[in-house]
């Protein structure tokens, strides 16, 4: 029995063709895996089918009847509920507020009874959520159940998850399987999107693989490895970067001492932190998004002046610096946001010239000729897929970010800091990311790495620190670390036997 048929979808923009002629099914109870590099068309085929998209051509049938979805209320109509990583919940209102939004037409909202309401449905599906809790208060992976339990409670037999994990913790993602589990059981059917193959195989039934807008082919978890899933998201098998031992790190290149941010509404984002970067070493600064990494790296790049504390860059003060002073000190970055670190209408050349225009002046006048050079050169160096001319904005997630990271290190800077540098990039653009950081190491620079994936923590570092809440809660030698005690670290559980050792 199909819940879904997707056929032959295909989806233009412009010129480009995100789905071309792409065949999609959903069994009911079953958990499907939708993988992909980056662009390879995955949202598009979702956001088609939840009706936000229109397709060029093709046919969507539910219970095997054709339908026509023009709208998110059409596929709401037809049980089919979408939970994307931006999350669309309103954060004044309380937890029950939000679940029953839209869902009730007409009728007086009394708030016993809508909270009444949501926590029979969080007993029923298994979804611990609490009614009154309001939303501004929740950490992500609360969110993500609200906006789960929102869809069930509209009735939705049909859960799309566009990389729901790329945001929890370890602990989190064990409890969202566990009811992903529980909900298939009830005869829910979930598409399931994520970037990581052990997930896809710890989860999915069937997995369906899309590669530049076409349909690779769909497989059975227990005739397929990881390694066949690579190989047929990128035409290639081996994947992983390897980290050789760190030589001892040298002295220290980046100091923070005593940091602290406090937001006008006198929030203190920041609290007391204080570490040391040495030469030739990666540290990593671990933590749930949200807990004060975005001050922190605000504050590093000269975007954000601290409240209290003292940062030295290389002998140099840069507290409160500006950012091309920051530059100047020897900082290189990759933003957070990688649509930030770039101007999306001016080209790849002009972009991977940005920071260091004085180089291109001949008499006061810019040298067209020496930029599009350069930027040929690091176009080679990089594997960007671009020319010098393509407007940046027009690039995908992975090869703006290759121009992002292209610009900051081919100036070979003393320190480094990525701050989420492979956030919602494939597995090839993730490891060509991930090497580059450790050719940096080695070559003597020291490299702060604020991340919320563990996988990439624990095989790039050569020392951890955990962020929560705005303050360091421990920090180790990489060997020393395991999954499992940063996850409880980055949930906030300090462990009690052990004092804090920084
Ligand atoms: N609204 C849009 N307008 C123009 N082009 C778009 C639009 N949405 C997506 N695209 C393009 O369509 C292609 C497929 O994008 P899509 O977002 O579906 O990829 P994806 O598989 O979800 O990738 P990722 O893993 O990075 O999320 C990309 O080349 C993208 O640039
Ligand atoms: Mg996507």
């Amino acid at each position: 029995m199909y819940v879904i048929q997707m056929k032959n979808i295909t989806k233009r923009f412009g010129n480009l063709i995100a789905n071309d002629q792409i065949d999609f099914d959903l069994q009911k109870g079953e958990i499907h895996a939708l993988l992909g590099e980056n662009g390879a068309g995955k949202t598009t085929l979702m956001r088609t089918l939840y009706g936000l998209y229109s397709a060029d051509e093709g046919r969507i049938f539910i219970n095997e009847k054709p339908v026509h979805i023009t709208s998110p209320r059409d596929a709401i109509r037809n049980g089919i509920g979408m939970v994307t990583q931006h999350f669309t919940l309103v954060s004044p209102l309380t937890v029950a507020e939000n679940i029953v939004l839209g869902a009730t037409k007409g009728i007086s909202i009394n708030p016993r009874e809508i909270s009444k309401s949501v926590a029979e449905a969080s007993r029923k599906f298994c979804i611990p959520v609490n009614p009154d809790a309001v939303v501004r208060s929740l950490s992500v992976g609360e969110c993500q159940r609200v906006e789960i339990l929102k869809a069930l409670y509209r009735q939705a037999k049909v859960l799309i998850m566009d990389e729901p994990t790329a945001v929890l913790v370890p602990q989190e993602v064990d409890a969202l399987f566990k009811s992903l589990k529980q909900l298939v059981e009830q005869g829910l059917s979930v598409i399931f999107i994520s970037h990581k193959l052990y997930e896809v195989m710890e989860i999915c039934g069937r997995i369906t693989v899309l590669r530049g807008g076409k349909l690779i082919g769909t497989v059975h978890r227990a005739e397929t490895s990881e390694k066949e899933l690579a190989k047929m998201m990128v035409g290639r098998e081996t994947f992983g970067v390897v980290r050789e031992a760190g030589k001892d790190p040298g002295e220290p290149i980046l100091s923070i001492n005593n940091l602290k941010h406090v937001r006008n509404d006198g929030f203190e984002r920041l609290k007391d932190i204080s570490l040391n970067l040495h030469k030739g070493e990666i540290l990593s600064i671990a933590g749930v998004s949200g807990n004060g990494q975005s001050e922190l790296v605000k504050i590093l790049s000269g975007l954000l002046k601290p409240t209290e504390g003292k940062i030295v860059l290389d002998g140099i003060d840069i507290t409160g610096a500006s950012p091309t002073a920051i530059n100047a000190a020897g900082m290189g970055r990759t933003p957070e946001d990688r649509h930030a670190g770039v101007i999306g209408e001016l080209s790849v050349a002009e972009n991977l010239a940005l920071e260091g225009l004085d180089d291109y002046l001949n008499r006061g006048v810019l040298d067209r000729k020496k930029i599009r050079e350069h930027a040929q050169e690091l176009i080679e160096e990089y594997q960007i897929k671009a020319s010098p001319e393509d407007p940046v904005g027009k690039l995908s997630g992975g090869n703006i970010q290759k121009v992002v990271m292209a610009r900051s290190l081919s100036r070979n800077p003393l320190c480094i800091m990525a701050a989420q540098p492979t956030r919602g990039l494939d597995v090839g653009a993730t490891e060509y990311v991930r090497k580059k950081l450790l050719e940096q190491r080695n070559r003597g620079a020291g490299v702060l790495l604020i991340s919320e994936d563990l996988d990439e923590v624990l095989g790039l570092s050569d020392r951890i620190a955990v962020i929560y809440e705005g303050r360091i809660m421990d920090i180790m030698p990489a060997s020393e670390a395991t999954e499992e005690k940063l996850g409880l670290l980055m949930a906030g559980v300090l462990d009690k036997e052990k004092t804090p050792t920084f």
